[in-house]
C-alpha cells in the first residue's frame, strides 16, 4: 500500500475552510493508504512560541482533528517532536541543502519582509526539516496547498541528491497528492475568496452559536437583486456556496427560487445558515471538549501513533545513515 504523509501546522483552531477542505480528504485517504498525519510542533518554533502556550496549542489541534474524523485506528497520528529521528535526518539532509537555494525558497522570502527582526536558520532550513518530516517515512504522496509545493519541490531535489551522492535508492521522490474532484474551495465571509485564518474572516468548528450566528449575520451582502434570474454577485455566491456544504438541498433551491424571483431577504437566508452551520459544527464543538480532557485517551492516541512512526522512521534512518558511511565499532 502506498504512504501518504502530511504536517498539520500546531497554531490556530480548524476553522471550515479546514474541515470541507483538508481534513475531509484525510478522513477518507485514511481508508485506502498508509496515512502518517502528525502535528508539526518543531516547525511551530521558528516563531518562539511562549513555553506556557506551546503545549497547550498541540494539545488543542490535536483534539480538532480527533473530533473532526481522524482515526488513530486506521492511520498514524502523531506529534513530530516526538520521533526523534526526524531530527537526526534533518541534520544529514542540511549538509546536502545550500544557503542560496534556502533563501530562494518564496515562503522564506515573505517571512522575512514580514519579520525582519527574527530571521533565525530554523526558518531558512524550515523546508529541509519538512523534507526530513516526509522522507523519514519513505512517502509517496503529500496532499499539499499551493504554499507549500515548493517545499515539496525542494524535498524531492534533497531525495535525489541524496541517492545520486550516495549510491543508494534510500528516498522515493514524494508527489503532491492530487484529489480527483479538486479541493474544495471555502469562501469566507468578507467576500474576499477563501477562508483563512490570517484572513480573520473564519468560521471556527470551536466557535459557540452565538459567535456563529454573529459572524454570519455580518457577513457582507450587496442591495439585492434587481432583476429576476439574473447572476449572482460573488459575495452571494459565497453565501450559497457554504449554504450548499451545510445545508438541505431543498433549503438551497428555495432560496434560489428567492433569488431568482427576487424576493429573497438576506436576513432570512443568513438565519438559515446559520443554524445549519451549527447543526453541523456544534457536535462536534462537544467532541472537542471530551477529548481535551480525556488525558488518558490522548496518551494512549499519541504513544500509539509515536511507535508506529518510530518503527518507520528508525527502518528508514538506518539505511540512510548506512548509506552515508555511518557504521559501529
Ligand atoms: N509546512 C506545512 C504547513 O505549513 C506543515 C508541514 C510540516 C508539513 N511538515 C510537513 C506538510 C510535511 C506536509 C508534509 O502547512
Amino acid at each position: 500500500m502506498e504512504t501518504v504523509l502530511s504536517g498539520i501546522r500546531s497554531t490556530g483552531h480548524l476553522h471550515l475552510g479546514n474541515y470541507f477542505g483538508a481534513l475531509r480528504n484525510f478522513v477518507k485517504m485514511q481508508n485506502d493508504y498508509n496515512c502518517f498525519f502528525f502535528i508539526a510542533d518543531l516547525h511551530s518554533l521558528t516563531t518562539h512560541p511562549h513555553p506556557d502556550d506551546f503545549h497547550a496549542s498541540v494539545k488543542i489541534i490535536l483534539s480538532e482533528y480527533l473530533a473532526a474524523g481522524l482515526d488513530p485506528d486506521k492511520c498514524a497520528l502523531f506529534i513530530q517532536s516526538d520521533i526523534p529521528e526526524v531530527s537526526e535526518l534533518y541534520v544529514l539532509l542540511n549538509m546536502l541543502a545550500y544557503k542560496g537555494e534556502m533563501e530562494r525558497t518564496a515562503s522564506f522570502k515573505d517571512k522575512v519582509r514580514l519579520n525582519p527582526e527574527n530571521v533565525n536558520t530554523g526558518l531558512l532550513t524550515y523546508p529541509v526539516l519538512m523534507a526530513a518530516d516526509i522522507l523519514v517515512h519513505r512517502a509517496n504522496y503529500v496532499p499539499v496547498g499551493k504554499d507549500q509545493e515548493q517545499h515539496l519541490e525542494i524535498t524531492r531535489v534533497l531525495a535525489r541528491r541524496f541517492n545520486s551522492m550516495y549510491g543508494c535508492d534510500v528516498f522515493p521522490e514524494p508527489q503532491s497528492f492530487k484529489f480527483g474532484s479538486g479541493p474544495i474551495k471555502v469562501p469566507g465571509l468578507d467576500g474576499n475568496g477563501k477562508m483563512g485564518k490570517s484572513e480573520g474572516n473564519g468560521i471556527y468548528l470551536y466557535d459557540d452559536e452565538q459567535t456563529i450566528t454573529k459572524k454570519v449575520m455580518r457577513a457582507v451582502t450587496d442591495s439585492g437583486p434587481t432583476e429576476p434570474n439574473s447572476e449572482k454577485p460573488v459575495v452571494i455566491e459565497n453565501l450559497f456556496t457554504l449554504l450548499k456544504l451545510v445545508s438541505e438541498p431543498s433549503t438551497v433551491e428555495y432560496f434560489n427560487e428567492k433569488w431568482n424571483d427576487c424576493s429573497i431577504r438576506y436576513g432570512d437566508l443568513k438565519k438559515q445558515l446559520a443554524a445549519d452551520i451549527c447543526k453541523v459544527t456544534l457536535p462536534i464543538r462537544e467532541k472537542i471538549d471530551a477529548i481535551y480532557n480525556d488525558d488518558a485517551y490522548l496518551h494512549r492516541v499519541t504513544s500509539e501513533g509515536r511507535d508506529k512512526a518510530r518503527a518507520s522512521a528508525s527502518a528508514t534512518l538506518a539505511l540512510a545513515k548506512k548509506a552515508v558511511g555511518f557504521r559501529t565499532f
